[in-house]
């Protein structure tokens, strides 16, 4: 039996800063983020939008083509919490309308959560052919002002449909997997923002690639003449350069240049513009590839690196389904991204620092351009608005 992802569909915010209009701002030379890191724009989220909504405009698209109703799990991946107790999942759960015949489950460890959640769901659908899982990652990424990670900022959420007989992606079994206990990134409870030790990371990520690979090839036997594509975690497109370079470095390959760039470019056009999302980046570059790929990527074998800091990384690989063509939501995709408000740094700042879950009572201004919204906060709770009246 194949299982892995039925349907994808990711979801972004409704504002983005230009890294043309920070360089002007910081005084840098704007190539620094265009070619440097790889950058041209960052999604901001305004203090309406949060996780929750995110990832409920993520998830509508898939929930509209099947019976909400054949939902048997949502397990939720974040390191951008919004209670310490509730699971986000149970705020999206209420908003979708889902039965009371479904778990709910938050899953966290930085940006590698969303992996796990997507094994876990992997295997309970293996354990119980009849189970249709939701599993969300969904993260707004978000350092101090001034702070070497404020130009890799971002925000985003994907929805994906895990289930027997898959229509997009057959999940393989074995993976590579690699855990250290290190500070490369963190964000200690009351802080909303992250701390980042910035070199640091990109080394332990790329170590982590490393180790985790070499996993892969023991557990699997499968090698790197094996896969077509690849996707990383991208918390700025041009890591996802650095990594397949010491991937490629590492098993002694002969690349040309445009194969290079036909294993992995497709894969940044989205995030270029999107920025970090952590836990979602993975599947946004993903989105990405399917979505921006010129030739027909059928029976092609993708190699995913998810990167968590702290940090746990692993390597899995899939097989893209026939037919998958008639199941993407590309339009969706392109349409959110380019329909996005440009801010300046101004307004930016505005959103930046009105962001703050961690008030009694607050009420939002509308910026958030729906469908789903968090209107406020009454007596410490989460009030979440909805255009949509299910089916
Ligand atoms: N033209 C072209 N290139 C330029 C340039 C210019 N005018 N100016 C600088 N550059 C290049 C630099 O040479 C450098 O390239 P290399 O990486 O090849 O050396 C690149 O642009 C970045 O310049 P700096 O190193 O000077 O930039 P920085 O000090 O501001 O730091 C950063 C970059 C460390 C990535 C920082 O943005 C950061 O801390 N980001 C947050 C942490 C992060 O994303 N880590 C990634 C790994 S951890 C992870 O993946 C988990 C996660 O999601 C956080």
């Amino acid at each position: 039996m194949k299982v892995g992802i039925d349907l994808i569909h990711f979801a972004t915010s409704d504002y983005a800063l230009g890294l043309d209009t920070f360089a002007e701002e910081k005084g840098t030379d704007v190539n620094k983020y265009h070619i440097g890191i790889g950058q041209e724009q960052m999604s901001i989220a305004p203090p309406d939008e949060d996780i929750v909504t995110l990832s409920a405009k993520a998830a509508a698209p898939i929930i509209n083509q099947i019976d909400r109703n054949d939902i048997t799990a949502v397990l939720f991946a974040t390191e951008s919490g919004v209670d310490q107790s509730k699971s986000a999942g149970a705020f999206l759960h209420g908003l979708l309308k889902l039965s009371n015949r479904c778990r709910v489950v938050e899953f966290k460890h930085a940006c590698y959560a969303g992996t796990a959640a997507l094994q876990m769901a992997t295997t309970m659908v293996k354990a119980n052919p009849k189970e249709t899982i939701l599993v969300i990652a969904a993260d707004i990424a978000k350092y101090d002002v001034d702070s070497s990670g404020e130009a890799t900022q971002g925000c985003g959420a994907v929805a994906m449909l895990v289930k027997a007989e898959p229509r997009i992606l057959a999940i393989e079994p074995g993976s590579g997997y690699y855990t250290d206990d290190v500070m490369d990134f963190w964000r200690p409870n009351k802080r909303t923002t992250a701390l980042v030790d910035g070199k640091y990371s990109t080394k332990v990520y790329l170590n982590s690639l490393k180790q985790a690979w070499e996993h892969f090839v023991e557990e699997t036997g499968r090698h790197f003449e094996d896969f077509d594509a690849f996707c990383y975690h991208i918390p700025f497109s041009r890591m996802t350069e650095k990594a397949h370079k010491t991937l490629v470095k590492k098993v002694g390959a002969k690349l040309t240049p445009e194969t290079f760039r036909e294993q992995t470019a497709p894969g940044q056009i989205y995030n270029r513009v999107v920025g970090n999302s952590y836990s979602a980046s993975l599947f946004i570059g993903f989105c990405s590839f399917l979505d921006n790929a010129i030739q027909d990527l059928t029976g092609k074998r993708f190699g995913f690196f998810s990167y968590g800091s702290g940090c746990v990384a692993e390597f899995f690989s899939g097989i893209i389904q026939p037919g998958y063509q008639q199941h993407l939501m590309t339009e969706s995709h392109r349409q959110q991204i380019e329909s996005r408000q440009p801010l300046d740094y101004q307004q930016y700042l505005a959103f930046y620092h009105q962001t703050d879950s961690d008030v009694e009572n607050i009420t939002f201004p509308h910026n958030n351009k729906g469908p789903f919204r968090l209107a406020g906060i009454e007596n410490h709770i989460r009030r979440y608005e909805s255009d949509i009246q299910p089916a």
